[in-house]
């Protein structure tokens, strides 16, 4: 009898069945591909290495700007892939190791419940007192006729090039959508965007969402918005434009990038009663499900589709089913997008407040003010928004645009958990030179 069988080994899943092995408890970790999930294998571990490797590639050509000549470089693609296939080796073998100091049971099989105490792993039947499912997400499918031909890529397929591709068009201006259109037009490809909303990275704090787009189009980018694209035909996308004109784009590579869907397929929660639909398996801030003993975390919820949500929520849940007090804070959670430059935020939109009804201060400052900004980004741009209660100076929100914003957005996330006013964040000491010091000024900045 285990003590738990977590399902699924992703970020959600491996941490999770590790904390518990930590704890002392019998594990078992069911998972039918490598362990380290999506996120690690073909999510965002490879997609950061590629943006790594393309924006080196980029910077060779500005190396003039920082007093270096480089005569001739090329990209060479297998060798990016092969970068990218080390580090993920690396990282899933420390995972692997992980899970064996924390005496965490791995099973390479398909798991389905049996029963609320049972769970069916290549054709036994284990007992178990608590049952996590971290199944993860996958690729959506959208009914547009021809995107689920072959030829169509999605953000786990389009690892699989070995060569880059000279037009790409890429449905869908969200995160994944924005992170290859960055990679692609960087390492050289014409890149076009299609995105039915008028916006980018909707769900961003607006100013963030405007800013990027004409960051990313001075790049290269080519956006289409408020473009439904309508079907995909051996590489041409046809769409209809915002104002009703059809129009099409032939690329030698097409990527859908339109969002990811909980996989609750297979698992049998129906029959044990799960209460779920396609947007997820429906759970408290604990992971608890309708059904004592079935537990839920991660993308599966389709709450957060995040790695680090899916981590933490995890440990809640594991933590709460053996009794302890514990659950998970949504209000701090930390979102990036590896664009270059990189967005990060943390809180509160501006949109989110004025919905709310919430009286909120705002400043506002470029990431130039920081001098470690100007040395390390020679053509960069960014600035950072600090958003707090109009009465008490809670901060509510923190947004930035510019690389290192992914770094430093952490002490945003403590500031916003802790419920720090900002008169008193303004006294923390940042290290000098920094990124994030612009931060410090936005904070200071706030009347
Ligand atoms: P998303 O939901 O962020 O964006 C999908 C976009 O596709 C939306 O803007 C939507 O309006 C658009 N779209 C949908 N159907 C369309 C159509 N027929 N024609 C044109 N546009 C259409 O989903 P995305 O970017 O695929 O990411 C999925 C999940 O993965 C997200 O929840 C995200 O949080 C997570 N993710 C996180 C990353 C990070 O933290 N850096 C990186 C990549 C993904």
């Amino acid at each position: 009898m285990y003590d738990v069988i977590v399902i699924g080994a992703g970020p959600g899943g491996y941490e999770a069945a590790a904390h518990a092995g930590q704890m002392g408890k019998k594990v078992a970790l069911v998972e039918e591909k490598r362990v380290g999930g999506t996120c690690l294998n073909v999510g965002c571990i490879p997609a950061k290495a590629w943006l790594r490797s393309s924006r080196l590639y980029r910077e060779c050509g500005e190396a003039k700007l920082f007093g270096v000549e480089i005569s001739s470089y090329r990209l060479d693609m297998p060798a990016v892939v092969e970068r990218k296939n080390r580090i993920v080796s690396t990282l899933v073998r420390g995972v692997e190791g992980l899970l064996k100091r924390s005496d965490v049971e791995v099973l390479s099989s398909h798991a389905r419940i049996s029963g609320r105490n049972q769970v069916e792993v290549g054709g036994k039947v284990l007992e178990t007192a608590n049952i996590l499912v971290a199944t993860g997400s996958r690729p959506a499918k959208p009914p547009i006729p021809g995107i689920g031909s072959e030829g169509v890529l999605d953000s786990g397929t389009v690892f699989e090039l070995d060569e880059v591709p000279s037009r790409v068009a890429i449905i869908g201006g969200g995160y994944i959508g924005l992170e290859f259109a960055t990679f692609f037009s960087e390492v050289g490809a014409e890149v076009v965007v299609l995105e039915m909303l008028p916006q980018v990275a909707s769900g961003c704090d607006g100013e963030i969402s405007e800013r990027l787009l004409r960051v990313l189009e001075r790049a290269g980018i080519t956006f289409k918005l408020s473009c439904r694209v309508v079907g995909v035909d051996a590489g041409t996308v046809r769409f209809v434009s915002g104002d009703g004109q059809p129009g099409s784009y032939t690329a030698d590579c097409v990527l859908n990038a339109t969002g990811r869907v909980p996989v609750v397929e297979g698992l049998g929660l129906e029959e044990v009663g799960v209460d779920f639909s396609a947007k997820g398996i429906r759970v408290d801030l604990q992971g608890k499900t309708n059904v004592p003993g079935i537990w839920a975390c991660g993308d599966v919820t389709g709450k957060h589709m995040l790695a680090h949500v899916a981590t933490r929520a995890g440990i809640v849940a594991v933590n709460a089913m053996f009794g302890g007090h514990d659950w998970v804070r949504y209000e701090a959670i930390p979102a990036v997008i590896y664009t270059h430059p990189e967005v990060a935020s943390a809180g509160r939109t501006e949109e989110d407040l004025k919905a709310a009804g919430i009286p909120y201060k705002k400043a506002s400052v470029p990431m130039g003010v920081a001098g470690r900004f100007l040395i390390e980004n020679e053509k960069g741009t960014g600035f950072v928004k600090v958003l707090t209660g109009a009465k008490h100076g809670e901060i509510l929100g923190v947004h930035a645009m510019g690389d290192s914003a992914s770094e430093f957005i952490v002490a945003a996330v403590a500031l916003i958990e802790a419920g720090v006013p900002v008169a008193r964040a303004g006294q923390v000491v940042f290290p000098h030179p920094t990124v994030g010091e612009a931060l410090r000024e936005a904070i200071l900045q706030v009347k």
